[in-house]
C-alpha cells in the first residue's frame, strides 16, 4: 500500500449536519476514516466527541467555540461545508494552527440563474398573474408585458456572480453594462460604466451583486432609485442592507420602479418557523424569495466536493489555498524521493533558521521550501532528501515555537 494512503487511514474525520454524501465518498476514496452524524452537536458534547477525531466537518448550525478548540488541540483542520464561517471562532482556530476551509463560490451559478429567471418573471409580471390565476382570476393581457431581448441590464458588482449573470444575460440577447469599484475585465460584449449613476440611467434592469460593506449599505436609496429609468426593475440577491427598503416600496408604489425581486432583506427570519415581514409585501410586480439564491441541490453538492477537495489537499499535501484564517501556501504534489515536513509555528524571528539548521545537522538536503505567514502564525511546507526524516520531525516538533508538525 502507498505510504500516503496508510497515513490517510490514520486520520479520522467527523462529519456533522447532513453534509452532502459526495463529501463522504470523496474523503473515503482518499483513505480517510469517516464518521457521519445527521445533526449538530452542543458545545460539551462536541468537545468530548472530538477527542477521537483529527478533522471536523460542519455546516452552519454547529458553533465552534474557543472552549471546543482548546480542549482539542490535536485537530488538524475544520471544513465548513457552507458559505459563511461566522459560526467558528476563527481567531482561536488560527492560534491553534487549525485551518478552516469553506466553499464561498460553489453557489455562484445558482444565484445567477435565479437572477435570469427573475428578469423574465418581472418583464411578464409572472408573480402577479400567477397569484391571480391561483385565486381564479384570468388576467390575459399583453399590456406592459415585454421580452427581455434587446433590453439593457446593469450589473452592480462584477465579481463571481455578477460576471456569470453577464454571460447568461448576453445569451438571452440583453445588452450588458456593469459598475464595479475595482477595474474588471469585461466578459463578452459587456461594457463598464464610470459611475453607478451612469449605469442606473441607462438600464432597464439593475441587479446588485456587491458584498455588505460600509460603502454598499443603502447604496440603493431614494435618490438612486429616482435616477433609474421609469418602469425599470431592480433585483437584489446580494445582501439585504444594500437596498433601502422603505425607499424601494415608495418607488414601486409611485409607479416609478416597474418591479422588484428581492431575495435578501435587512432582517430575515432565523428559521422556517418564524414569520417574515416586509414593507414590500403585497406590492404590484414585486417578487419576494426567502434567501434561496444559492440554495440548490447542485450548490450543496458542489460545496461538498469543494470542501472535501480542500481538506484532502491540505491533509495529504499541505496546501492551504482557500483557508479563511490561515497563511496561504500552494505546493506541487510531493516527489516520491523526498519527505514532506509541514510545520505551523509562532511567527517570531529566527524560526526558519532553526528549522533549516536541524535539517542540515541531520545531513538532509532541502529540495523545496514554501513559507507563508500572517501576523501571529508561520506555515512552512518543506521537501527534504536524506534518510533521517524521523529525526528531523522529532526535533522540529520540539521547537518552542512549533504549534503543529507532521510528515506526509
Ligand atoms: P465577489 O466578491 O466575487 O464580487 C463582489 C464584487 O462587488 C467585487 O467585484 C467587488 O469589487 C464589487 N464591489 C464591492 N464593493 C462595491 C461597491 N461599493 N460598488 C461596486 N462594486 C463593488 O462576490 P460574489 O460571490 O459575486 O457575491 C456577491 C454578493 O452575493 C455577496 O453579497 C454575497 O453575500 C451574495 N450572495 C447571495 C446569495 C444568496 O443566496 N442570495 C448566495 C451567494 C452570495
Amino acid at each position: 500500500m502507498e505510504l500516503e494512503y496508510l497515513w490517510a487511514m490514520s486520520i479520522k474525520i467527523l462529519l456533522l449536519e447532513n453534509i452532502h454524501p459526495c463529501a463522504q465518498e470523496a474523503l473515503a476514496e482518499q483513505g480517510f476514516q469517516i464518521h457521519v452524524e445527521k445533526g449538530a452537536l452542543g458545545e460539551d458534547q462536541l468537545a468530548a466527541k472530538l477527542a477521537d477525531y483529527q478533522v471536523l466537518g460542519i455546516r452552519s448550525k454547529t458553533q465552534i467555540t474557543a472552549k471546543i478548540l482548546e480542549r482539542n488541540p490535536h485537530l488538524h483542520a475544520i471544513g465548513a461545508f457552507c458559505i459563511g464561517t461566522n459560526q467558528i471562532d476563527l481567531i482561536e482556530a488560527n492560534r491553534q494552527g487549525i485551518p478552516v476551509f469553506n466553499a464561498p463560490y460553489s453557489n455562484t451559478r445558482s444565484v445567477a440563474e435565479l437572477v435570469l429567471a427573475e428578469m423574465v418573471a418581472l418583464s411578464r409580471q409572472l408573480g402577479d398573474v400567477n397569484n391571480a390565476a391561483h385565486r381564479g382570476e384570468w388576467l390575459k393581457s399583453a399590456k406592459g408585458a415585454r421580452e427581455v431581448r434587446g433590453k439593457t441590464l446593469g450589473i452592480v458588482g462584477y465579481g463571481h456572480i455578477g460576471s456569470q449573470v453577464s454571460i447568461l444575460a448576453e445569451a438571452l440577447g440583453l445588452r450588458v453594462l456593469y459598475y464595479d469599484i475595482v477595474k474588471k475585465l469585461p466578459l463578452g460584449n459587456a461594457r463598464s460604466t464610470d459611475s453607478l449613476n451612469d449605469l442606473l440611467t441607462q438600464s432597464d434592469f439593475v441587479t446588485l451583486h456587491v458584498p455588505e460593506t460600509p460603502l454598499t449599505r443603502n447604496m440603493m436609496g431614494a435618490s438612486e432609485l429616482q435616477i433609474m429609468r421609469r418602469s425599470a426593475c431592480l433585483i437584489n440577491a446580494s445582501r439585504g442592507t444594500v437596498v433601502e427598503i422603505p425607499a424601494l416600496a415608495a418607488a414601486v408604489k409611485s409607479g416609478h420602479i416597474g418591479g422588484a425581486a428581492c431575495d435578501v432583506f435587512p432582517e430575515e427570519p432565523e428559521n422556517n418557523d418564524q414569520r417574515f415581514h416586509s414593507e414590500l409585501q403585497g406590492l404590484k410586480n414585486v417578487i419576494l424569495t426567502p434567501h434561496i439564491g444559492g440554495s440548490t441541490e447542485e450548490a450543496q453538492e458542489a460545496i461538498g466536493r469543494e470542501v472535501a477537495h480542500s481538506l484532502g489537499e491540505f491533509l495529504l499535501s499541505g496546501l492551504t489555498l482557500g483557508a479563511v484564517n490561515f497563511p496561504q501556501v500552494s505546493v506541487p504534489p510531493k516527489d516520491k524521493n523526498t519527505s514532506r515536513l509541514i510545520n505551523v509555528h509562532r511567527n517570531v524571528p529566527g524560526v526558519l533558521g532553526e528549522i533549516n539548521g536541524i535539517v542540515s545537522k541531520a545531513g538532509g538536503n532541502i529540495r523545496a521550501q514554501y513559507l507563508s505567514t500572517d501576523i501571529h502564525m508561520g506555515y512552512v511546507v518543506m521537501d527534504t532528501e536524506g534518510d533521517k526524516p524521523g529525526q528531523i520531525f522529532d526535533q522540529v516538533s520540539r521547537l518552542k515555537t512549533s504549534i503543529k508538525t507532521r510528515i506526509v
